[in-house]
């Protein structure tokens, strides 16, 4: 069952525009939607010409949006980070760890996470008040990287829970054979241990963002009639193959607003795609939002729905 729409993209192609203008259509087809920014550079709030912040913000009837605060979840995350590592090991009460925290703020991996667990609270706990989420999402650089953070985690989660399994299999040797050893006082069996089970949760945590990505999400890639977007739309497709991630649509937006002749790579021909005309007048309201014709793609979306 599909409770989460993301459109992905090259920068321009429409994914703020087409995320707004699809939630705003189902909305108004009766259905409870929350469209959610991810993008660090919010203008979902443009759109929609009002002020939007973590929390969601009713735009009409069925309608709320908001702009998650990427500032916040990095601090979550960080300061999480800091009590787990005081918790679980006590060599890191005596140790000053603010530098290291400090560096990590900036540390490759820590934005993905923070969007990771930004959707994991959307997800957890503003989802079941609504039947859609749809996301507006960043460049398609950490947009790529964050769908691939649970896969790719999840590995090494795997590979450290057999390594404190092995530890811990060592230290019970080590304390069999001689009992007064220190070592024998922290004998405890996987179950009891704080370190393994810490690990487990956090492996049941991506879990459940894999699984929303790979089977609860309705996953479209924009494109404009120009090449560049079109070769993007090729990269990110093949990235989601790897990730295993199922490309529901390809949207073709802004159709008719150039003569420069392009075409839709084989590759992406055989995907379901849907056009979407170019507005030579621009799109300055709401008003203009809802005029964008995206019912072919809502249709298709609703049928699936139901099937799903
Ligand atoms: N179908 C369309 N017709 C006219 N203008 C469009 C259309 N789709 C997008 N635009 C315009 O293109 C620009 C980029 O769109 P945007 O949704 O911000 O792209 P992205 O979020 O992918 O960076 C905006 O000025 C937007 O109004
Ligand atoms: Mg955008």
């Amino acid at each position: 069952m599909y409770n989460n729409a993301f459109f992905l993209g090259k920068g321009g192609v429409g994914k703020t525009t087409l995320s707004s203008a699809f939630a705003l259509e189902l909305a108004r087809r009766g259905k409870r939607v929350l469209v959610a920014s991810l993008d660090p550079a919010h203008n979902l709030g443009d759109v929609y010409d009002t002020k939007l912040a973590g929390k969601p913000k009713k735009i009409e009837a069925n309608l709320d949006a908001l702009e998650i605060d990427l500032g916040f979840w990095i601090k979550q995350y960080l300061d999480n980070s800091r009590e787990e590592l005081k918790t679980h090991y006590a060599y890191a009460s005596t140790l000053n760890l603010d530098p290291f925290f400090d560096i990590m703020r900036y540390s490759p991996g820590t934005e993905e996470y923070a969007v990771l667990w930004a959707i994991e609270h959307i997800h957890c706990d503003l989802a079941p008040d609504y039947d859609l989420v749809v996301f507006d999402t960043p460049p398609t650089a950490l947009t790529l990287r964050f769908l691939a953070m649970p896969t790719i985690t999840n590995m090494w989660i795997q590979e450290l829970s057999n390594l404190r399994a092995h530890i811990l299999e060592r230290r019970q040797t080590i304390g069999r054979l001689n009992p007064g050893s220190p070592v024998a006082e922290s004998c405890v069996d996987k179950d009891d241990d704080k370190v393994y089970g810490r690990l487990g949760s956090i492996g049941r945590r991506l879990m459940l963002l894999k699984t929303l990505f790979t089977q609860k999400s309705f996953i479209s890639v924009i494109v404009n009639p120009d090449v560049l977007s079109v070769s993007e739309a090729l990269r990110i497709k093949e990235e989601m193959g790897r990730l295993g991630l199922p490309l529901s649509a390809v949207l073709v937006n802004k159709l008719g607003m150039g003569t420069n002749s392009w075409n839709l790579d084989s590759d992406l021909f055989g995907q379901l795609s849907f056009d979407v005309a170019f507005k030579k007048e621009g799109l300055r309201s709401i008003k203009d939002l809802g005029s964008i014709d995206i019912q072919n793609l809502v249709n298709h979306f609703l049928k699936s729905w139901k099937e799903s």
